[in-house]
């Protein structure tokens, strides 16, 4: 029997009031930010509901909101807080190279410490530097049409890649009035207004873990697809694992067409694990793209490639540019969170907090019978709530968000904080989280299944 819709409407409603109990300077500020701020908050990510939460200060493995709030940190800043919260070594690295001087604009020794590591981890030998995932993917698109000479990209349905014209393409085409085609040739649906159709036609758009439609899209034209960009591990919907053989197979059916393959590792990179998605797979593409935890909480981008691809940069075809490009505080941060947060111990303290956290979920979710899966990879997991695996987008659409939005609610008043995009988004664990953090999170989640469970939905 299922949990009806009125049932888990009302379960979230009384969640919803715990939440804005708990929060009167919240709201006092959201209030207050409606004046200056468009929308009342800084990015429209931000906006959550019952109503954003502002944030106090972060130590460790924990946020503190401005009503005094603690909780345990698994939103992760949308994946970024790998190192945790105010680390000793990436502080220690920003303060030394804040007393030297904060922006240059020319070349600092750090950013060869930095490309060194980068080089080791991720197999690539050139790399360049910018200052946000959307940056690094709009490079990498650039890249490969400059280097093939010709316009059209593919790209997965469900896949973002930041907010540039090109990938603003089928991000998460789940409005009734969005047409996205049959499955196995989806339409492509701009993800925004203010994206021009012209450049929305040269993005093709195909199903995840689907090889054939890749193969269809570059027959059919043949000559005029420049490259592929994905998230080899999804991230923007749950997460989506790539099937064996489906990552090698793109990259030897591009090649033989004369296109490239670009790897967004914005979200996987350090996360998923050492080597990102790259080294799990042993699949080296063209392109990696790097973000986010990289730079230890500062913003900072890192786009690597082979040779041959960088040679278009080297020799000036493609003018890769920024004024911040590099900067010696970014530079500084990454090179701490490189060389030493991210470390191999710490990847073994994560791997033991990852399978705590799985094995909790998964005997509440039996005990409870709920119908949901835990699927996980490094320091990132979700709950995905789907009697059956979820292999791309359209298995995805199935995924009842409201039970991802009860799931946050229930977290969050017991404090702990995961991202508040329900199904799309995942946690994120850092270095500095410990076992009475995931237990936490893990009687949460029993507190939630018990609520909305014991019936099938
Ligand atoms: C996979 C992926 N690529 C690119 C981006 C864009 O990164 P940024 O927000 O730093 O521009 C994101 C952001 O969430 C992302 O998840």
């Amino acid at each position: 029997m299922a949990t009806s819709a009125a049932d888990l409407a009302t379960i979230i409603e009384q969640q919803e009031q715990v939440f804005v109990r708990r929060q009167p300077e919240s709201a006092r500020l959201a209030d207050l930010a409606a004046r200056s701020l468009a929308g009342g908050v800084v990015s429209s990510w931000q906006i959550s509901r019952p109503q954003p939460v502002w944030l106090s200060h972060g130590a460790g493995s924990k946020l503190y909101d401005v009503d005094g709030n603690c909780y345990v940190d698994l939103h992760g800043g949308y994946g970024v807080s790998l190192a945790g919260h105010a680390h000793p070594a990436v502080v220690t690295a920003i303060r030394a190279q804040a007393e030297r001087g904060t922006h240059f604009a020319q070349p600092t020794e750090t950013a060869l410490m930095v490309a060194a590591e980068l080089q080791r981890r991720f197999g690539l030998p050139l790399w360049r530097f910018a200052n946000s995932g959307t940056e690094a993917t709009m490079d990498a698109v650039h890249l490969m049409r400059a280097i093939t000479g010709r316009d059209l990209i593919i790209k997965v349905e469900g896949c973002y890649h930041g907010h540039h014209d090109s990938v603003q393409v089928s991000v998460c085409p789940d409005d009734d009035a969005d047409d996205r085609g049959p499955a196995g040739a989806p339409a492509s649906v701009p993800a925004s207004t203010g994206i021009p159709q012209a450049i929305t036609d040269l993005t093709l758009v195909v199903g995840f873990n689907d090889l054939a439609a890749v193969r269809r899209r570059l027959d059919e034209n043949e000559h005029r697809v420049a490259g592929m960009i994905l998230e080899p591990i999804m991230m923007n919907a749950g997460i989506i694992l790539p099937d064996p053989g489906y990552l090698a197979g793109l990259k030897e059916l591009l090649h033989s067409r004369g296109a490239l393959l670009a790897f967004d590792e914005v979200k996987t990179g350090l996360t998923a694990g050492p080597c990102g998605a790259t080294g799990m797979t042993g699949v080296t593409p063209d392109i990696v793209c790097l973000a986010k935890a990289i730079g230890g909480g500062v913003a900072v981008a890192a786009i690597g490639g082979t040779e041959d691809v960088m040679s278009h940069v080297a020799n000036g075809d493609y003018e890769m540019v920024g004024t911040f490009n590099g900067n010696p505080l970014a530079m500084a941060a990454c090179r701490a969170m490189l060389t030493e947060v991210a470390t191999p111990d710490a990847y073994e303290r994560l791997e033991k907090l990852r399978r705590r956290a799985v094995e909790g979920l998964e005997q509440e979710i039996e005990r409870h019978d709920l119908n949901a899966q835990v699927v996980s990879v490094g320091a990132k997991g979700c709950v995905v709530f789907s009697a059956g695996p979820v292999r791309n987008f359209r298995d995805f659409l199935r995924v009842r968000d409201a039970y991802s939005h009860a799931h946050w609610l229930f977290q969050h008043n017991g404090g702990v904080f995961l991202p508040p995009w329900g199904k799309i988004e995942q946690w994120l664990m850092s270095v500095q989280h410990d076992e009475a953090d995931i237990d936490r999170f893990v009687a949460n989640f029993g507190t939630f299944a018990a609520a909305v469970g014991s019936r099938r939905h």
